[in-house]
């Protein structure tokens, strides 16, 4: 792949128009590659996630003494049960993932072994307690700086057992890792969370038939094993966010996101899109991975001003900085409450959407908790990434959309997880 340039530079307005399948979903590629790594047997997985977050999860299951081979249009992983795993002789490193630690810690943590898991600037400052206390609880040894609230995180292993874990923060990271360790736990682990956070890993469990109980925000498992399976990833709705977005905000879009994963606790941005009078239309066409699969069919209509808070705010955590944009778009005063955990994403993205806001002169104030917005005429300007991939795409979709020259610093963030995007743009707004 040829190297992303730090700055991209966009001339004007440009519809959105046709047809565009948009790389695989982030969070089932990580858990796709962590499932078929500790299956029995060999796993294919098509269609993944294109960024470095997958790639690290991929490399780091290679330390980790799992064969894991490229194929045309994916890769094959063959796993050995969770007992297959082999102490790595280096530091893991996880680059700016999140996923990539934090489950890699719950898998980790019923290993014999020793495992070193850092990453780089940005996921060496995110919370790490979120995971170590739970998997202490279990039986795990869990050390790292600031007593284990900071990477590098040093997992050494040993026997688990379960536990009901009452989950502070409604976190997917979260809540699988402690199911990943639960996998390996003797007894019954239980996880409630206080509002349900995506839910990829239970259905992946129940598709792969291993028992597990969910009953609203709780979730039981125990022991367990399963084989091998063949998958094909779909579209990852967060990527597709900025181009539904992007669609919104344009004049003269019309555009038919394919074969994107439509999982409920993932796609509610696209309800606080049509309350905010978006034309959006989506059509389920199947399931895979226990997943809902379809297409999003979206064309420009005037936006106006929303409410986005309370049991709403897990199912659009990622794409807040897309429906950002669509606020600084929209007539109208958008609030955004409860959602603190933005402070602790790739980037503290309160400040970082403030401070974009602030540089397209739409009136924007900052709050503990998530952010105001007063939307209607954001101008031309040069946006900066902050070293955050949705920063830097939601600044383009902005760029994108308004009259003048406009700038994105720091594209190469976009490499975690879409490093095509800006081909993409330039696919579906050719003229
Ligand atoms: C993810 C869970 C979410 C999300 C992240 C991916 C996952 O993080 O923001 O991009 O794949 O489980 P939290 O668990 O911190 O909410």
């Amino acid at each position: 792949m040829t190297a992303l340039p730090n700055e991209v530079t966009f001339g004007g307005v440009c519809p959105l128009v046709g047809s565009l399948r948009v790389p695989g979903d982030k969070s089932l590629s990580h858990r796709a590659v962590m499932f078929a790594a500790v299956a029995r047997g060999r796993s294919t997985i098509d269609g993944l996630a294109t960024g470095e977050d997958v790639a690290a999860t991929m490399a780091a299951f290679a330390q980790l003494g799992v064969r894991v081979k490229a194929r045309p249009g994916g890769v094959s992983v063959t796993g050995a049960g969770f007992d297959g795993l082999r102490e790595s002789d280096d530091v893991i490193d996880c680059g700016n993932s999140g996923t990539t630690i934090r489950l890699l810690s719950g898998l980790l943590c019923g290993r014999t072994f020793v495992s070193v898991l850092t990453g780089d600037k940005s996921l060496r400052s995110r919370p790490m307690a979120r995971v170590a206390e739970p998997l202490r609880r279990m039986g795990a040894h869990i050390d790292g700086r600031d007593d284990g609230r900071l990477a590098p995180l040093t997992v050494r292993g040993g026997s688990l057992h379960g536990i009901e874990f009452d989950s502070p923060v409604a976190s997917a990271q979260v809540k699988s890792a402690v199911l990943f360790a639960g996998l390996q736990a003797s007894g019954t682990t239980v996880v409630v969370e206080p509002m349900r956070s995506r839910d990829h890993t239970e259905r992946i469990l129940g598709a792969l038939g291993v028992p597990i109980v969910v009953d609203g925000n709780t979730v039981q498992i125990q022991r367990g094993e399963w084989d091998a399976f063949d998958v094909c990833v779909p579209a990852d709705p967060s990527s597709a966010a900025f181009f539904v977005v992007g669609a919104a905000i344009t004049p003269g879009s019309d555009l038919e996101l394919i074969d994107v994963a439509l999982n409920p606790t993932r796609i509610g941005f696209v309800d606080v899109l049509q309350r905010m009078g978006a034309d959006i239309e989506v059509a389920e066409t199947e399931t895979r991975l226990g997943e809902p699969v379809g297409t999003i069919r979206v064309r420009h209509a005037p936006l106006r001003g929303t409410r986005i808070a309370g049991s709403e705010i897990p199912a659009v955590i990622d794409e807040i900085p897309a429906l950002a944009i669509a606020a600084a778009f929209a007539e109208g005063v958008t609030e955004i409450r409860d959602a603190q955990e933005l402070v602790v994403k790739e980037s503290n993205r309160i400040g970082t959407i403030h401070q974009e806001l602030t540089q397209l002169g739409v009136g924007c104030e900052p709050l503990d908790d998530g952010l105001v917005i007063r939307g209607g005429n954001p101008q031309p300007s040069a946006l900066k990434s902050h070293g955050d991939h949705r920063i830097a795409m939601a600044g383009a979709i902005a760029a994108n959309a308004l009259d003048g020259e406009s700038s994105v610093r720091g594209w190469r963030a976009v490499g975690s997880s879409y490093p095509e995007f800006h081909d993409h743009l330039a696919a579906v707004t050719r003229r």
